[in-house]
């Protein structure tokens, strides 16, 4: 018989994210963060990155050069994960399991930066005042902090590809995704179902489901959210562009001070 086990969000998913965001090109992106933080901040030294996932962004930074680089997620099984590709890699970034909303680091950095909706899981204002006050507490003077997120146009147009996506992963699991956005409410639901195929160890025959909700925001919403905290907009970027933002932007990269 099959059954269905509600799992915390990236816990069964860490074991296949990277093949299910397997068109997701971290390189470009990690390009990007570097060329945002060479143009506003050349001298940074050390970065931290915020909701860092499997650790793919957090390894290919290191190729620039920065002298230290920690990266952390809420989610254990994601650092897990990471911290075995950066030991495969033979790479020096260091993994930690923290809320951004409650860092608990004993050191400064020059540039914190955080990428792929991760913003879009806090749901209140109040949350995201909180992660700016984090973050500055971690920030040295003139730091940057840097993330995007994801605009309800991106929504409407990504459940088009995101719904009903399926595929089997290394003959481990099946997984199918369902996509809905409530335009209204600006919420955007993933609902994955995940199967252990035979012979994996996790157990066979019972069916994971993890259901993320992430909340929309529109650039205005963002902004008023930032002008209540201690930091300054630099500048508000489109896509993975160093042009302006602008209202049919799908994803808006932020650089605040
Ligand atoms: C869409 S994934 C992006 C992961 C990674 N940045 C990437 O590009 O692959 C969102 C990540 O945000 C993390 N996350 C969500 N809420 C968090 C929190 N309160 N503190 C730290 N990480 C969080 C999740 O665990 C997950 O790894």
């Amino acid at each position: 018989m099959n059954t269905q086990k509600e799992q915390p969000n990236y816990s069964i998913l860490a074991d296949i994210y990277d093949e299910v965001m397997h068109d997701v090109d971290y390189i470009t992106w990690t390009d990007y963060i570097d060329e945002i933080i060479m143009e506003h901040h050349p001298r940074a030294q050390n970065l931290l990155e915020l909701a860092c996932g499997t650790g793919t962004m957090a390894i290919s930074m290191e190729e620039f050069g920065y002298n230290r680089i920690v990266a952390t997620d809420l989610a254990p099984k994601m650092i897990e994960r990471a911290t075995q590709k950066g030991k495969e890699a033979g790479s020096k970034v260091e993994f930690k399991t923290r809320d951004f909303l409650d860092l608990k680091l004993d050191e400064t950095f020059d540039v914190a930066y955080m990428v792929f909706d991760s913003l879009n899981y806090l749901h209140q204002s109040a949350d995201i005042l909180k992660l700016h006050a984090e973050v500055k507490k971690i920030l040295n003077p003139g730091g940057l902090f840097i993330y995007d997120f994801t605009t309800p146009r991106n929504s409407r147009k990504a459940i088009k590809y995101l719904n009903n996506d399926e595929a089997t992963v290394d003959d481990r699991y099946h997984y199918f995704r369902s996509s809905s956005y409530d335009g209204q409410k600006q919420i955007h639901t993933n609902r994955f179902e995940i199967q252990p195929l035979s012979g994996n160890r996790n157990s066979e025959g019972e069916t994971f489901i993890e259901e993320h909700q992430q909340r929309i925001y529109t650039y205005y919403e963002v902004k008023e959210m930032i002008d209540q905290t201690d930091f300054k907009i630099l500048k508000a970027y489109d896509g993975f562009d160093l042009k302006p933002a602008h209202k049919k932007s799908l994803r808006i990269t932020m650089v605040l001070q």
